[in-house]
Parts: C-alpha cells; sequence; structure tokens
C-alpha cells in the first residue's frame, strides 16, 4: 500500500519521535529508521519503548529512548540533552505524542482535565520544538512534523479540549514556519484522519453517544493504517516537505497522496 511512496534518503539524520512506543509513533519510528536516520524515543511507558528501539536497531540503526512526560518542560529538555549525547543533534522532530482525554461537555468539563490535556497535546509539541529548532537552525536543516487532527477545525461535542489543543497546534506550526523561514528548516501539521491505533479503539469503545461515530467508522472500515501516515511523515522529511512548510497536510487530500504515490482513495 505504501510501496510506491518515494523514500528519502535520511543516513546521517537524527529523528526524534514523541509517543514512539506504540501507535502512529512507532510506525513512524520505524519508518524512518528503514530510511537510514537513527531514531530516539520520547514516551512515558519505558517497555513499549525499548520494544520499538530494538527495532529499530534491527533495522541497522542507533536508537535511544527516553522517558518522559512531554507536558513538563524540564524533562523535554533533559531528554533531548540526553539524546543528543547519545546520538547526535536532533535534525527530524516528528511531535506526535496527544492523549484524546476525558469525553465531557464544557459545561461540566473539569478545568484540571482541560489544563493537563492542552499541557500535553500543545505546551508538549511546543517544548519539543522548543528543545530542538535551535540546533536545527545552525546546522541550516531540519523538520519539525506536528501531528493534528480534523478535530482542529471540526470541533465534536464532549471532545473541545483535543479540538482546542490541535486547533492550536496547527497555528504552532505556521508560527514555527513563519519564524524558520530561509533557515532550511520546515515545520508541517499532518493531518492522519481515523488510524487504526489504540487511541481509536479507547473512542470506540467509550460508552458516550458521541462516540458513535467512531464506531460507524471502525464497521465501515474507514480507518487508515498507521504505516500509511508514517510514510507520508517520513516523505515529508524528503527534499519535497520544503514545498510545505506552515501547511496543514491531510492524509486524505488526493492531490498530496498522489504526490506522494500513497494510492487514490475510494470516495
Ligand atoms: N488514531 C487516530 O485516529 C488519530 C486521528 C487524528 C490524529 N491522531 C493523532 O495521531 C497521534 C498519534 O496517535 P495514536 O493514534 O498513535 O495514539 P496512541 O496509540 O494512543 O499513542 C499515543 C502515544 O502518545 C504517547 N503519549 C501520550 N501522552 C504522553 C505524554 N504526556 N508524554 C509523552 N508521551 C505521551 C503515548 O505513549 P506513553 O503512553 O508511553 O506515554 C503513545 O505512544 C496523536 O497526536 C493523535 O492526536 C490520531
Amino acid at each position: 500500500m505504501t510501496e510506491r511512496v518515494e523514500v528519502p534518503d535520511l543516513r546521517g539524520r537524527v529523528a526524534l519521535v514523541t509517543g514512539g512506543g506504540r501507535g502512529l509513533g512507532a510506525a513512524t519510528a520505524l519508518a524512518l529508521a528503514e530510511a537510514g536516520a537513527d531514531v530516539a524515543l520520547l514516551g512515558r511507558s519505558e517497555p513499549h519503548l525499548a520494544t520499538v528501539a530494538g527495532a529499530v536497531r534491527q533495522r541497522g540503526r542507533h536508537a535511544a529512548w527516553a522517558v518522559a512526560d512531554v507536558a513538563l518542560w524540564e524533562a523535554v529538555r533533559d531528554s533531548v540533552a540526553e539524546i543528543s549525547d547519545a546520538l547526535g543533534p536532533v535534525d527530524i522532530l516528528i511531535n506526535n505524542a496527544a492523549v484524546e482525554g476525558v469525553t465531557s461537555h464544557l459545561e461540566t468539563l473539569d478545568p484540571d482535565e482541560w489544563a493537563a490535556e492542552l499541557a500535553i497535546n500543545l505546551n508538549g509539541p511546543f517544548y519539543c520544538a522548543r528543545a530542538t529548532i535551535g540546533s536545527m537552525r545552525e546546522r541550516g536543516w531540519g523538520r519539525v512534523l506536528n501531528v493534528t487532527s480534523g478535530a482542529a477545525i471540526r470541533p465534536l461535542p464532549g471532545k473541545a479540549a483535543y479540538s482546542v489543543s490541535k486547533a492550536g497546534l496547527d497555528q504552532l506550526t505556521r508560527a514555527l514556519a513563519a519564524e524558520l523561514a530561509g533557515s532550511g528548516v520546515a515545520a508541517i501539521a499532518v493531518s492522519p484522519g481515523m488510524l487504526d491505533t489504540g487511541m481509536q479503539a479507547r473512542l470506540r469503545g467509550s460508552p458516550a453517544p458521541e462516540m458513535e461515530l467512531f464506531r460507524q467508522a471502525h464497521s465501515a472500515g474507514m480507518l487508515r493504517p498507521p504505516e500509511e501516515a508514517a510514510a507520508l511523515l517520513r516523505w515529508l522529511c524528503g527534499p519535497h516537505g520544503d514545498d510545505y512548510s506552515g501547511q496543514i497536510v491531510s492524509l486524505h487530500a488526493p492531490d498530496i497522496r498522489a504526490r506522494a504515490g500513497l494510492p487514490a482513495l475510494a470516495r
């Protein structure tokens, strides 16, 4: 399904994938390793990170991992320093870690839940970019790829904090691109649509009536494999990524699918 997607030569590059222990993050870590990148993983669950690091090494690349919560600036800063000592400075940042949060209408949403979700999904990507873009700029090349969601533009009742965090991430992407213009560092947001991962399983497993659309999408076979979104993220790490800095790229958009070599989707 992704065989026709051009694979950039990422030998000599160091990638940092947040949430790289499972789901889309794990698929992306392996895709980048297959293109020659050394890969660092950052997440909270050490066994998952260790497993994916082993799979990166099986592909002949160096791997490192750091156990950290992206919502904590000092933890991110120290983890990036450890990773840079182990593998070299980060060239590619995949801001993938996120949570879908609790399901609650705003009228009853616990303010602490709101703050926690924004801290992971929006502050986290800023902290990771803050810790890595200086060295990318110094070396005149880099990629910051932020994994966003259609929820950024289509709010779902009960999931406002998630929607707002992803809308903020889209604007963070544009702000990064504007500030990094001309530096050789591209910042791009990728909206993957519904992926067959643990996040979707939890959404459709929720008894909340608003989550019915996820149950229907699953029954209708609408979920895409995470490997397909990973192939697009990897493709954007190549020279074509320069054309998309500051843009929100959808995995479902026919033009990007055609250009990247992904098969057209049935309408
Ligand atoms: N699945 C979908 O349908 C879908 C649709 C649109 C957008 N997305 C986006 O795609 C990305 C990946 O989602 P997924 O489906 O792969 O989700 P997932 O299977 O739930 O994986 C989420 C990852 O994020 C990590 N993570 C969560 N909170 C963290 C924290 N505080 N600090 C560090 N790492 C943290 C998790 O690792 P630990 O638990 O080890 O920390 C895990 O590796 C997310 O940005 C999501 O919003 C997904």
